[in-house]
């Protein structure tokens, strides 16, 4: 089986990340899939950008849950691209026939349900869920994301912290792993497959590394360089 390649926030080596521009170039470089970054709006909204401040890739300043679509709309991530929707978003990888890894940027403090419960609607509203990888650290999010929208595949996100990899995805009926990739070993890899566990490490960039994840014999690997994936794994 080939190893599946995933551009990270897009071609985000290449291109702002989380934006649609990041998204087509994925596509036009051959990646199998992307991966994208997800958030509410105050005005319940979902939205793709990876901070909970906008500051870090806009000129503009302000928490993504507490500002307006609208006013996240009119800001500018880089080389004149807009905050993409999750639906606009969906709307392409419907159409390019690509895959969709969608993370949801959440945690304890700022836990909304109603994040998870847009991302399943939104997915089963485009008729996407075998295309979709749910993803996430804070991993209740997985565990609701699942007891609702039980066809949509989900993940672990995690870094060494975990020490059953396998063991952990499976009790959460988590159809992957998606391990920080210096967690991943041979010891690792077996873990997962005793437990039909499929591994999908993040963010490999190197070349050694790459080669070291086809090597280990991953499932798919989430990169900012998907044509430097794509030549490394073939
Ligand atoms: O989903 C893999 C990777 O995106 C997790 O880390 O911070 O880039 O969202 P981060
Ligand atoms: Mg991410």
């Amino acid at each position: 089986m080939p190893i599946l390649v995933c551009a990270h926030r897009g071609a985000s080596g290449y291109a702002p990340e989380n934006t649609m521009k990041a998204f087509r170039l994925a596509h036009r470089l051959g990646a199998d899939a992307c991966e994208n970054d997800v958030h509410l709006t105050r005005d319940g909204a979902i939205v793709v950008i990876h901070d909970h401040d906008v500051s870090r890739v806009s000129a503009g300043q302000g928490k993504v849950e507490e500002m307006t679509l609208a006013e996240l709309k009119a800001l500018d991530v880089g080389e004149g691209e807009r905050i993409p929707t999750l639906e606009e978003c969906l709307a392409f990888f419907d159409a390019s026939g690509m895959k969709l890894n969608i993370e949801i940027k959440t945690g304890e403090e700022i836990y909304d349900p109603a994040l998870v419960e847009g991302v399943g609607k939104a997915v089963r509203k485009f008729g996407l869920s075998s295309r979709i990888i749910i993803s996430s650290f804070y991993h209740k999010s997985l565990a609701d994301m699942k007891s609702l929208f039980p066809e949509i595949d989900t993940a672990v996100l995690h870094g060494p912290e975990i020490r059953e990899p396998g063991a952990y995805a499976a009790a959460l009926g988590a159809r992957y792993s998606h391990p920080h990739y210096a967690c991943v070993n041979k010891a690792f890899m077996e873990e997962c497959a005793k437990h039909g566990v499929l591994v999908n490490p993040w963010t490999v960039d190197g070349e050694l590394d790459l080669v070291r994840m086809k090597d280990l014999g991953v499932n798919m690997v989430i990169t900012d360089f998907p044509d430097r994936a794509l030549r490394c794994l073939a």
